[in-house]
Protein backbone atom coordinates (compact mmCIF):
# COMPACT_ATOMS: atom_id res chain seq x y z
CA UNK A 1 0.00 0.00 0.00
CA UNK A 2 1.17 3.59 -1.02
CA UNK A 3 0.76 6.74 1.20
CA UNK A 4 1.26 10.14 0.48
CA UNK A 5 0.91 13.19 3.41
CA UNK A 6 -2.05 15.51 2.08
CA UNK A 7 -1.26 18.32 4.19
CA UNK A 8 -2.88 21.40 4.26
CA UNK A 9 -1.51 24.28 6.30
CA UNK A 10 -3.21 23.78 9.80
CA UNK A 11 -4.91 20.52 8.72
CA UNK A 12 -7.56 19.68 6.70
CA UNK A 13 -10.79 20.85 8.60
CA UNK A 14 -12.13 24.40 7.79
CA UNK A 15 -11.66 25.17 11.76
CA UNK A 16 -7.66 23.35 12.16
CA UNK A 17 -6.56 26.86 13.16
CA UNK A 18 -8.45 27.06 16.36
CA UNK A 19 -7.59 23.32 17.70
CA UNK A 20 -5.23 24.25 21.07
CA UNK A 21 -2.61 22.51 19.62
CA UNK A 22 -2.61 24.01 15.62
CA UNK A 23 0.00 25.33 14.46
CA UNK A 24 -1.56 28.79 13.26
CA UNK A 25 1.14 30.17 11.93
CA UNK A 26 1.49 27.65 9.15
CA UNK A 27 1.69 29.41 5.83
CA UNK A 28 4.37 31.70 7.39
CA UNK A 29 6.25 29.17 9.84
CA UNK A 30 8.80 27.37 7.64
CA UNK A 31 9.92 25.47 10.99
CA UNK A 32 6.15 23.75 11.19
CA UNK A 33 6.66 22.94 7.51
CA UNK A 34 10.03 21.37 8.26
CA UNK A 35 8.08 19.39 11.59
CA UNK A 36 4.97 18.34 9.43
CA UNK A 37 7.65 16.91 6.38
CA UNK A 38 9.86 15.09 9.15
CA UNK A 39 6.85 13.37 10.82
CA UNK A 40 5.59 12.14 7.45
CA UNK A 41 9.34 10.89 6.74
CA UNK A 42 9.40 9.03 10.05
CA UNK A 43 5.95 7.79 9.01
CA UNK A 44 7.80 6.37 6.30
CA UNK A 45 4.93 7.72 3.44
CA UNK A 46 5.71 7.87 -0.11
CA UNK A 47 5.09 11.38 -0.39
CA UNK A 48 4.29 14.37 1.31
CA UNK A 49 1.20 16.28 -1.21
CA UNK A 50 0.61 19.96 -1.36
CA UNK A 51 -2.51 21.03 -3.21
CA UNK A 52 -2.58 24.58 -5.06
CA UNK A 53 -4.77 27.81 -5.65
CA UNK A 54 -3.49 30.79 -6.63
CA UNK A 55 -6.30 33.56 -5.29
CA UNK A 56 -7.29 34.63 -1.75
CA UNK A 57 -11.43 34.29 -2.36
CA UNK A 58 -13.44 37.75 -1.41
CA UNK A 59 -16.68 36.18 -1.56
CA UNK A 60 -19.15 35.89 1.27
CA UNK A 61 -19.05 38.42 4.11
CA UNK A 62 -16.04 40.19 5.83
CA UNK A 63 -17.18 38.42 8.78
CA UNK A 64 -16.76 34.99 7.12
CA UNK A 65 -13.64 35.99 5.21
CA UNK A 66 -12.02 36.99 8.41
CA UNK A 67 -12.21 34.03 10.04
CA UNK A 68 -10.62 31.60 7.40
CA UNK A 69 -7.21 29.98 8.38
CA UNK A 70 -6.36 28.93 5.32
CA UNK A 71 -6.31 32.12 3.23
CA UNK A 72 -2.16 32.28 3.13
CA UNK A 73 0.27 29.61 2.34
CA UNK A 74 3.83 29.09 0.72
CA UNK A 75 3.97 28.62 -3.09
CA UNK A 76 4.53 25.00 -3.32
CA UNK A 77 7.65 24.74 -5.58
CA UNK A 78 9.50 27.26 -3.03
CA UNK A 79 8.70 25.69 -0.14
CA UNK A 80 9.23 21.78 -1.62
CA UNK A 81 12.64 22.67 -2.79
CA UNK A 82 13.56 23.93 0.95
CA UNK A 83 11.76 20.98 2.57
CA UNK A 84 14.05 18.73 0.11
CA UNK A 85 16.75 19.52 2.20
CA UNK A 86 15.53 18.47 5.37
CA UNK A 87 14.21 15.18 4.32
CA UNK A 88 15.86 11.78 2.57
CA UNK A 89 13.19 9.93 1.17
CA UNK A 90 10.17 11.65 1.44
CA UNK A 91 8.88 12.07 -2.12
CA UNK A 92 7.83 15.66 -2.63
CA UNK A 93 4.44 16.05 -4.85
CA UNK A 94 3.67 19.67 -6.01
CA UNK A 95 0.18 20.65 -7.42
CA UNK A 96 0.65 23.03 -10.43
CA UNK A 97 -1.60 23.99 -13.17
CA UNK A 98 -1.75 23.68 -16.94
CA UNK A 99 -4.05 26.54 -16.89
CA UNK A 100 -2.57 29.48 -16.18
CA UNK A 101 1.35 28.56 -17.15
CA UNK A 102 3.85 27.29 -19.71
CA UNK A 103 5.26 24.44 -19.87
CA UNK A 104 8.77 25.17 -20.81
CA UNK A 105 8.64 27.11 -16.90
CA UNK A 106 6.52 23.76 -15.68
CA UNK A 107 9.10 21.80 -16.55
CA UNK A 108 12.19 23.72 -15.85
CA UNK A 109 10.73 24.05 -12.19
CA UNK A 110 10.09 20.09 -11.51
CA UNK A 111 13.33 18.80 -13.01
CA UNK A 112 15.25 21.13 -10.79
CA UNK A 113 13.02 19.98 -7.79
CA UNK A 114 13.80 16.66 -8.67
CA UNK A 115 17.96 17.33 -9.32
CA UNK A 116 17.85 19.03 -5.93
CA UNK A 117 15.85 15.81 -4.16
CA UNK A 118 17.61 13.23 -6.08
CA UNK A 119 14.86 12.02 -7.72
CA UNK A 120 11.77 12.86 -5.66
CA UNK A 121 9.68 14.73 -7.07
CA UNK A 122 6.18 14.82 -8.82
CA UNK A 123 3.97 16.86 -10.57
CA UNK A 124 -0.17 17.17 -9.39
CA UNK A 125 -1.70 18.24 -12.81
CA UNK A 126 -4.49 20.20 -12.22
CA UNK A 127 -6.41 22.26 -14.67
CA UNK A 128 -7.61 24.72 -11.73
CA UNK A 129 -10.69 24.22 -9.97
CA UNK A 130 -10.99 27.86 -8.25
CA UNK A 131 -12.31 30.35 -10.70
CA UNK A 132 -11.06 33.35 -8.53
CA UNK A 133 -7.29 31.81 -9.89
CA UNK A 134 -8.68 33.47 -13.47
CA UNK A 135 -8.66 37.19 -11.93
CA UNK A 136 -4.38 36.63 -11.21
CA UNK A 137 -3.64 35.79 -14.55
CA UNK A 138 -4.92 38.90 -16.93
CA UNK A 139 -8.21 36.69 -17.77
CA UNK A 140 -12.59 38.38 -16.97
CA UNK A 141 -13.59 34.69 -16.39
CA UNK A 142 -12.16 31.25 -15.76
CA UNK A 143 -11.56 29.00 -19.30
CA UNK A 144 -14.05 26.24 -19.28
CA UNK A 145 -13.74 23.14 -18.49
CA UNK A 146 -13.38 21.22 -21.94
CA UNK A 147 -10.77 24.21 -22.95
CA UNK A 148 -8.93 23.46 -19.63
CA UNK A 149 -8.85 20.05 -20.36
CA UNK A 150 -7.92 20.34 -24.14
CA UNK A 151 -4.56 22.57 -23.13
CA UNK A 152 -4.07 20.02 -20.39
CA UNK A 153 -3.21 17.77 -22.71
CA UNK A 154 -1.41 19.67 -25.20
CA UNK A 155 0.56 21.06 -21.98
CA UNK A 156 1.46 17.67 -20.55
CA UNK A 157 3.10 16.19 -24.01
CA UNK A 158 5.53 19.11 -24.27
CA UNK A 159 6.37 19.01 -20.40
CA UNK A 160 6.82 15.06 -21.01
CA UNK A 161 8.95 15.96 -23.91
CA UNK A 162 11.00 18.41 -22.45
CA UNK A 163 12.12 16.35 -19.70
CA UNK A 164 13.23 13.37 -22.09
CA UNK A 165 15.42 16.43 -23.41
CA UNK A 166 18.81 14.82 -22.10
CA UNK A 167 20.05 11.11 -22.44
CA UNK A 168 21.03 9.90 -18.49
CA UNK A 169 24.89 9.42 -19.66
CA UNK A 170 25.19 12.64 -21.79
CA UNK A 171 27.40 14.44 -19.45
CA UNK A 172 30.65 13.46 -20.17
CA UNK A 173 32.16 16.48 -17.97
CA UNK A 174 36.09 15.34 -19.05
CA UNK A 175 38.38 17.97 -18.31
CA UNK A 176 41.12 16.84 -19.77
CA UNK A 177 39.63 16.40 -23.17
CA UNK A 178 37.50 19.56 -23.01
CA UNK A 179 34.67 17.70 -23.72
CA UNK A 180 31.13 18.93 -21.49
CA UNK A 181 28.29 16.91 -23.12
CA UNK A 182 27.41 14.49 -26.06
CA UNK A 183 25.36 16.55 -28.82
CA UNK A 184 24.30 13.90 -29.83
CA UNK A 185 22.42 13.28 -26.53
CA UNK A 186 20.20 16.49 -26.56
CA UNK A 187 17.14 16.70 -28.13
CA UNK A 188 15.65 19.54 -29.00
CA UNK A 189 11.44 19.38 -28.75
CA UNK A 190 10.15 21.27 -31.95
CA UNK A 191 7.08 21.31 -30.84
CA UNK A 192 4.35 23.59 -32.75
CA UNK A 193 0.79 22.70 -31.63
CA UNK A 194 -2.87 24.80 -31.08
CA UNK A 195 -1.56 25.92 -27.40
CA UNK A 196 1.86 26.09 -27.30
CA UNK A 197 5.36 26.22 -29.32
CA UNK A 198 7.82 24.79 -27.63
CA UNK A 199 11.90 24.81 -29.80
CA UNK A 200 13.31 22.94 -26.32
CA UNK A 201 15.82 21.31 -25.63
CA UNK A 202 15.16 21.66 -21.87
CA UNK A 203 18.04 23.70 -19.68
CA UNK A 204 18.03 21.26 -16.76
CA UNK A 205 19.25 17.62 -17.27
CA UNK A 206 17.50 14.15 -16.94
CA UNK A 207 15.43 13.99 -13.97
CA UNK A 208 16.70 11.19 -11.30
CA UNK A 209 14.23 8.97 -11.82
CA UNK A 210 14.07 9.08 -15.41
CA UNK A 211 10.82 11.81 -15.42
CA UNK A 212 9.22 13.68 -11.92
CA UNK A 213 6.26 10.94 -11.47
CA UNK A 214 2.78 12.69 -13.20
CA UNK A 215 -0.38 12.90 -11.12
CA UNK A 216 -3.28 14.12 -12.36
CA UNK A 217 -6.59 14.99 -10.22
CA UNK A 218 -9.71 15.74 -12.18
CA UNK A 219 -12.75 13.02 -12.16
CA UNK A 220 -15.42 14.04 -14.75
CA UNK A 221 -15.23 11.68 -17.72
CA UNK A 222 -12.75 14.22 -19.45
CA UNK A 223 -11.05 13.81 -16.85
CA UNK A 224 -10.91 10.18 -16.12
CA UNK A 225 -9.79 9.82 -19.74
CA UNK A 226 -6.57 12.62 -18.91
CA UNK A 227 -5.61 10.49 -16.41
CA UNK A 228 -5.96 7.33 -18.43
CA UNK A 229 -3.78 9.05 -20.97
CA UNK A 230 -1.39 10.77 -18.46
CA UNK A 231 -1.46 9.93 -15.18
CA UNK A 232 1.05 7.30 -13.13
CA UNK A 233 -0.48 8.16 -10.13
CA UNK A 234 -4.36 9.31 -10.19
CA UNK A 235 -5.56 11.50 -6.67
CA UNK A 236 -9.62 10.96 -6.49
CA UNK A 237 -12.01 12.08 -4.13
CA UNK A 238 -14.57 9.38 -3.23
CA UNK A 239 -17.05 9.48 -0.46
CA UNK A 240 -17.82 5.64 -0.25
CA UNK A 241 -15.98 2.15 -1.27
CA UNK A 242 -18.35 1.59 -3.89
CA UNK A 243 -17.29 5.04 -5.87
CA UNK A 244 -13.99 3.71 -4.67
CA UNK A 245 -14.32 0.63 -6.66
CA UNK A 246 -16.37 2.11 -9.79
CA UNK A 247 -13.61 4.73 -9.96
CA UNK A 248 -11.12 2.91 -10.01
CA UNK A 249 -12.16 -0.14 -12.18
CA UNK A 250 -13.57 2.87 -14.86
CA UNK A 251 -9.69 4.19 -14.82
CA UNK A 252 -8.08 1.36 -15.10
CA UNK A 253 -10.38 -0.18 -18.27
CA UNK A 254 -9.90 3.26 -20.00
CA UNK A 255 -6.12 2.79 -19.73
CA UNK A 256 -5.46 0.07 -23.20
CA UNK A 257 -7.23 2.83 -25.27
CA UNK A 258 -4.11 4.79 -24.32
CA UNK A 259 -1.59 1.86 -24.72
CA UNK A 260 -0.86 1.78 -21.06
CA UNK A 261 -1.71 -0.74 -18.54
CA UNK A 262 -2.47 -1.13 -14.96
CA UNK A 263 1.57 -1.76 -14.17
CA UNK A 264 1.92 1.76 -14.91
CA UNK A 265 -0.82 3.72 -12.59
CA UNK A 266 -1.78 3.68 -9.07
CA UNK A 267 -5.05 5.29 -8.01
CA UNK A 268 -5.29 6.88 -4.93
CA UNK A 269 -8.12 8.47 -3.46
CA UNK A 270 -7.75 11.08 -0.17
CA UNK A 271 -8.54 9.30 3.31
CA UNK A 272 -9.53 11.27 6.08
CA UNK A 273 -8.98 9.44 9.43
CA UNK A 274 -9.69 10.38 13.05
CA UNK A 275 -7.95 7.80 15.23
CA UNK A 276 -8.01 7.23 19.39
CA UNK A 277 -6.68 4.22 20.80
CA UNK A 278 -10.99 3.58 21.67
CA UNK A 279 -13.78 4.48 19.38
CA UNK A 280 -15.52 6.94 21.77
CA UNK A 281 -12.05 9.39 21.81
CA UNK A 282 -12.31 9.29 18.41
CA UNK A 283 -15.39 10.72 18.17
CA UNK A 284 -15.13 13.04 20.69
CA UNK A 285 -11.75 14.18 18.87
CA UNK A 286 -14.23 14.36 15.47
CA UNK A 287 -16.80 16.30 17.34
CA UNK A 288 -14.70 18.70 18.78
CA UNK A 289 -13.32 20.54 15.44
CA UNK A 290 -16.43 19.94 13.75
CA UNK A 291 -17.82 22.29 16.99
CA UNK A 292 -15.50 24.80 16.32
CA UNK A 293 -17.01 25.95 13.06
CA UNK A 294 -18.40 29.05 12.47
CA UNK A 295 -21.48 28.71 9.93
CA UNK A 296 -20.91 31.62 8.15
CA UNK A 297 -16.88 29.80 7.17
CA UNK A 298 -19.07 26.39 6.97
CA UNK A 299 -21.10 27.58 4.32
CA UNK A 300 -18.16 29.41 2.75
CA UNK A 301 -16.19 26.45 2.48
CA UNK A 302 -18.92 24.58 0.88
CA UNK A 303 -19.56 27.08 -1.77
CA UNK A 304 -15.49 27.13 -2.72
CA UNK A 305 -15.74 23.38 -2.76
CA UNK A 306 -18.73 22.98 -5.20
CA UNK A 307 -17.94 25.90 -6.99
CA UNK A 308 -21.02 27.81 -6.32
CA UNK A 309 -22.29 31.17 -4.91
CA UNK A 310 -24.82 33.06 -2.59
CA UNK A 311 -25.71 29.82 -0.24
CA UNK A 312 -25.80 31.78 2.60
CA UNK A 313 -29.14 33.43 1.79
CA UNK A 314 -30.59 29.84 2.29
CA UNK A 315 -31.69 28.86 5.41
CA UNK A 316 -29.74 26.38 6.63
CA UNK A 317 -31.88 23.71 8.16
CA UNK A 318 -33.46 23.52 4.61
CA UNK A 319 -32.85 21.54 1.69
CA UNK A 320 -29.66 21.36 -0.35
CA UNK A 321 -31.04 23.07 -3.42
CA UNK A 322 -30.74 22.14 -7.24
CA UNK A 323 -27.77 23.71 -8.19
CA UNK A 324 -26.16 24.21 -12.23
CA UNK A 325 -22.82 22.66 -13.18
CA UNK A 326 -19.78 24.40 -11.97
CA UNK A 327 -17.05 25.51 -14.82
CA UNK A 328 -14.66 24.86 -11.36
CA UNK A 329 -14.88 21.45 -9.19
CA UNK A 330 -17.52 19.52 -11.56
CA UNK A 331 -16.86 16.28 -10.57
CA UNK A 332 -16.82 17.54 -6.45
CA UNK A 333 -19.83 19.14 -6.73
CA UNK A 334 -21.60 16.06 -8.03
CA UNK A 335 -19.84 14.14 -5.58
CA UNK A 336 -21.06 16.14 -2.84
CA UNK A 337 -24.60 16.76 -3.89
CA UNK A 338 -25.04 12.70 -4.57
CA UNK A 339 -23.76 12.17 -1.13
CA UNK A 340 -26.50 15.16 0.03
CA UNK A 341 -29.08 13.31 -1.46
CA UNK A 342 -28.30 9.83 -0.86
CA UNK A 343 -27.64 10.94 3.12
CA UNK A 344 -30.97 13.26 3.29
CA UNK A 345 -28.78 15.95 4.42
CA UNK A 346 -29.74 19.88 5.42
CA UNK A 347 -27.42 22.18 3.91
CA UNK A 348 -26.02 22.97 7.23
CA UNK A 349 -25.38 19.18 7.69
CA UNK A 350 -23.62 19.09 4.15
CA UNK A 351 -21.69 21.86 5.59
CA UNK A 352 -20.65 19.91 8.50
CA UNK A 353 -19.82 17.13 6.16
CA UNK A 354 -17.63 18.80 4.06
CA UNK A 355 -15.74 20.66 6.73
CA UNK A 356 -13.15 18.36 7.16
CA UNK A 357 -12.84 15.16 4.20
CA UNK A 358 -14.62 17.54 1.36
CA UNK A 359 -16.08 14.55 -0.45
CA UNK A 360 -13.04 12.55 0.52
CA UNK A 361 -13.59 9.07 2.46
CA UNK A 362 -14.13 9.54 6.19
CA UNK A 363 -12.68 7.12 8.43
CA UNK A 364 -13.26 7.54 12.56
CA UNK A 365 -11.85 5.05 14.97
CA UNK A 366 -9.13 2.45 16.68
CA UNK A 367 -6.18 2.10 14.68
CA UNK A 368 -6.94 -1.05 14.22
CA UNK A 369 -10.84 0.06 12.57
CA UNK A 370 -8.81 2.67 10.43
CA UNK A 371 -6.80 -0.51 8.87
CA UNK A 372 -9.49 -2.31 8.42
CA UNK A 373 -11.10 0.08 5.94
CA UNK A 374 -8.20 0.52 4.49
CA UNK A 375 -6.98 -2.84 4.04
CA UNK A 376 -10.88 -3.30 2.42
CA UNK A 377 -10.12 -0.68 -0.17
CA UNK A 378 -6.59 -2.10 -0.98
CA UNK A 379 -8.02 -5.75 -1.35
CA UNK A 380 -11.16 -5.40 -3.21
CA UNK A 381 -9.74 -2.87 -6.18
CA UNK A 382 -10.85 0.08 -4.73
CA UNK A 383 -7.24 1.43 -4.29
CA UNK A 384 -3.23 1.14 -4.21
CA UNK A 385 -2.82 3.53 -1.52
CA UNK A 386 -4.64 6.50 0.05
CA UNK A 387 -3.43 10.29 0.20
CA UNK A 388 -4.06 10.82 4.23
CA UNK A 389 -5.42 14.11 5.31
CA UNK A 390 -4.42 14.77 8.75
CA UNK A 391 -7.63 17.16 10.24
CA UNK A 392 -5.58 19.38 12.04
CA UNK A 393 -1.23 19.83 12.57
CA UNK A 394 0.74 18.41 13.72
CA UNK A 395 -1.67 16.13 16.05
CA UNK A 396 -3.55 14.19 13.27
CA UNK A 397 -0.37 13.56 11.26
CA UNK A 398 1.32 12.33 14.61
CA UNK A 399 -1.75 10.20 15.41
CA UNK A 400 -1.69 8.52 12.39
CA UNK A 401 2.09 7.86 12.15
CA UNK A 402 2.05 6.81 15.96
CA UNK A 403 -1.18 4.35 16.07
CA UNK A 404 -2.12 3.96 12.17
CA UNK A 405 1.37 3.14 10.22
CA UNK A 406 2.57 0.53 12.98
CA UNK A 407 -0.69 -1.27 12.73
CA UNK A 408 -0.62 -1.36 8.66
CA UNK A 409 2.84 -2.35 9.27
CA UNK A 410 1.91 -4.89 11.68
CA UNK A 411 -0.54 -6.57 8.95
CA UNK A 412 2.37 -6.29 6.02
CA UNK A 413 0.24 -3.91 4.33
CA UNK A 414 3.05 -0.77 4.55
CA UNK A 415 6.96 -0.50 4.42
CA UNK A 416 9.06 -0.90 7.14
CA UNK A 417 11.51 0.92 5.42
CA UNK A 418 12.02 3.09 2.47
CA UNK A 419 13.23 0.58 -0.42
CA UNK A 420 14.42 3.08 -2.33
CA UNK A 421 16.19 6.44 -2.74
CA UNK A 422 13.31 7.93 -5.78
CA UNK A 423 10.12 8.69 -5.25
CA UNK A 424 9.41 6.76 -8.26
CA UNK A 425 11.33 3.50 -7.19
CA UNK A 426 9.45 3.75 -3.77
CA UNK A 427 6.05 3.43 -5.52
CA UNK A 428 7.33 0.98 -7.34
CA UNK A 429 6.42 2.54 -10.87
CA UNK A 430 8.17 1.45 -14.08
CA UNK A 431 10.58 3.87 -15.27
CA UNK A 432 9.57 5.93 -18.71
CA UNK A 433 11.26 5.03 -22.26
CA UNK A 434 12.90 8.51 -23.26
CA UNK A 435 10.52 9.15 -26.38
CA UNK A 436 14.14 9.99 -28.43
CA UNK A 437 15.50 6.48 -27.78
CA UNK A 438 12.31 5.23 -28.20
CA UNK A 439 12.09 6.80 -31.53
CA UNK A 440 16.04 5.57 -32.19
CA UNK A 441 15.43 2.02 -31.44
CA UNK A 442 12.11 1.88 -33.49
CA UNK A 443 14.35 3.66 -36.17
CA UNK A 444 17.36 0.59 -36.00
CA UNK A 445 14.82 -1.83 -35.95
CA UNK A 446 13.35 -1.33 -39.59
C1 LIG B 1 -8.98 15.03 -5.99
C2 LIG B 1 -8.86 16.33 -6.72
C3 LIG B 1 -7.93 17.28 -6.28
C4 LIG B 1 -7.80 18.50 -6.96
N1 LIG B 1 -6.89 19.41 -6.52
C5 LIG B 1 -6.81 20.63 -7.13
C6 LIG B 1 -5.93 21.64 -6.64
O1 LIG B 1 -5.19 21.45 -5.68
N2 LIG B 1 -5.92 22.83 -7.28
C7 LIG B 1 -6.70 23.10 -8.36
O2 LIG B 1 -6.64 24.20 -8.89
N3 LIG B 1 -7.54 22.15 -8.85
C8 LIG B 1 -7.61 20.94 -8.25
N4 LIG B 1 -8.46 20.00 -8.74
C9 LIG B 1 -9.32 20.40 -9.87
C10 LIG B 1 -9.18 19.75 -11.22
O3 LIG B 1 -7.93 19.89 -11.80
C11 LIG B 1 -10.25 20.23 -12.18
O4 LIG B 1 -10.03 21.55 -12.61
C12 LIG B 1 -11.63 20.18 -11.62
O5 LIG B 1 -11.74 19.14 -10.74
C13 LIG B 1 -12.63 19.99 -12.72
O6 LIG B 1 -12.39 18.82 -13.39
P1 LIG B 1 -13.20 17.48 -13.07
O7 LIG B 1 -14.61 17.88 -13.19
O8 LIG B 1 -12.71 16.55 -14.16
O9 LIG B 1 -12.85 16.98 -11.72
C14 LIG B 1 -8.60 18.78 -8.09
C15 LIG B 1 -9.53 17.81 -8.52
C16 LIG B 1 -9.66 16.60 -7.86
C17 LIG B 1 -10.67 15.61 -8.35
Amino acid sequence: MHLGAFVHETGQHVAAWRHPGAHFHSGVSFADAVEVAQTAERGKFDFLFLADSAAVSLAGTPESRGRMGKVVKFEPMTILSALAAVTKHLGLVATSTTTFNEPYTLARQFASLDQISGGRSGWNLVTSNNEDDALNYSLEQHPAHSDRYERAIEFAEVVNGLWDSWDEDAFIRDKESGVFFDPSKLHPLHHKGKHFQVRGPLNVACSPQGRPILVQAGASGTGRDVAARLAELVFTAQTTFEQGKEFYGDVMARLPRFGRSSAEVLVMPGLYPVVAPTESEAREKFDYLQSLIHPSVGIAVLEHTIGVHDLDKLPLDGPVPEMPDTNGPLSRQRLLLEQAKRDKLTLWELCLANAGPRGHVLTIGTPSQVADEMEHWFKEGAADGFNVMPAWLPGSLNDFVDLVIPELQRRGLFRTEYEAMTLRDNLGLPRPINRFHAARLAGAAQ
